[in-house]
């Protein structure tokens, strides 16, 4: 199996650094833009292609395996199950408007999963010139260097990610900016990039303490995830729980005690926007 996953990971890294090339070459073209369903979330024909020509290309070499794909899943409108057989979980472009805006954090994000536990992870921001890459307890690495998370364990002296798009949203209009407002008080401050998968790696490589999002998807997070495990951190679910993939409302941290403080801190956020309506 340990051979199996070297070579998985080996025709992977080739696939990603080839597409890559890619968004560097379409990052200051005028793009098609569409929108797919709500009118935030922003399509390419670049991201059509990236994730044709990796699908295509990973079955060539492994007709037994599966996919769950952004774009794929986008246009048939129901998210495949995970089975335990393997599946490559692909973001062609995560990132999208940041890819549309020309704001250089965008990437490629591709995980196998096998009897659903995550074996390789690869988030590439070709515009960076950042691969960060994982296998299962092989360690986490970017551009080929060892990386650990953030050894702060007090939740006043961090700084955390969120994403506020999702007020857009108006369910989610209150309780993320109850959580936003206390995290402003309670943190060193709050970064958003724009791009989940990016978001986890700059957690797995120490320059953030956490991150916290809501309202996304499976191929945001699933190599992402490996890597931050993999880097010394970890990623539960909003409640403390374990993470859902399928479903992902994440806490990802740098180490438990951040993400025990995170959960607390929500907690308490949540009630308050309970008790105020
Ligand atoms: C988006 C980004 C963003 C996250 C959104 C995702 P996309 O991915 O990861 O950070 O907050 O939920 O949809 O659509 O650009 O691939």
């Amino acid at each position: 199996v340990t051979d199996d996953i070297e070579e998985y990971y080996k025709a992977a890294e080739g696939l990603v650094l080839t597409a890559g090339k890619i968004i560097e070459g379409a990052i200051n073209l005028n793009k098609n833009i569409k929108i797919k369903g709500i009118e935030w979330d922003l399509v390419t024909e670049y991201d059509r292609r990236i994730e044709d020509d990796l699908k295509r290309q990973l079955s060539n070499m492994y007709p037994q395996h599966k996919f769950i794909g952004e774009e794929t899943t986008a246009e048939g409108n129901c998210l495949p199950k995970l089975t335990d057989e393997p599946t490559w979980i692909i973001d062609p472009i995560d990132g999208t408007t940041n890819f549309v805006h020309q704001f250089p954090h965008t990437c490629i994000s591709l995980a196998l999963v096998i009897n659903k536990r995550i074996e390789i992870g690869i988030v590439y921001n070709p515009l960076m010139k950042q691969f960060f890459s994982a296998k299962r307890q092989k360690g986490a690495f970017l551009n080929g260097h060892p990386i650990k998370t953030s050894k702060v364990t007090d939740l006043s002296q961090s700084l955390i990610a969120m994403e506020p798009w999702i007020a857009k949203d108006s369910d989610y209009l209150v309780p993320i900016y109850t959580r936003m407002h206390a995290l402003i008080q309670g943190t060193h401050g709050i970064r958003s990039l724009g791009t989940a998968a990016l978001t986890l790696c700059y957690v797995a490589m120490g320059a953030i303490e956490a991150y916290h999002v809501e309202g996304i998807e499976a191929w945001d997070v699933a190599a992402g995830k490996l890597i931050i495990e993999e880097a010394g951190g970890t990623v539960i679910d909003t409640s403390g729980g374990e993470l859902d993939l399928i479903v992902p409302r994440v806490i990802a941290a740098c180490n438990h005690q951040i993400a025990d403080q995170l959960v607390d801190l929500f907690k308490s956020a949540d009630l308050e926007t309970v008790n105020k309506n």
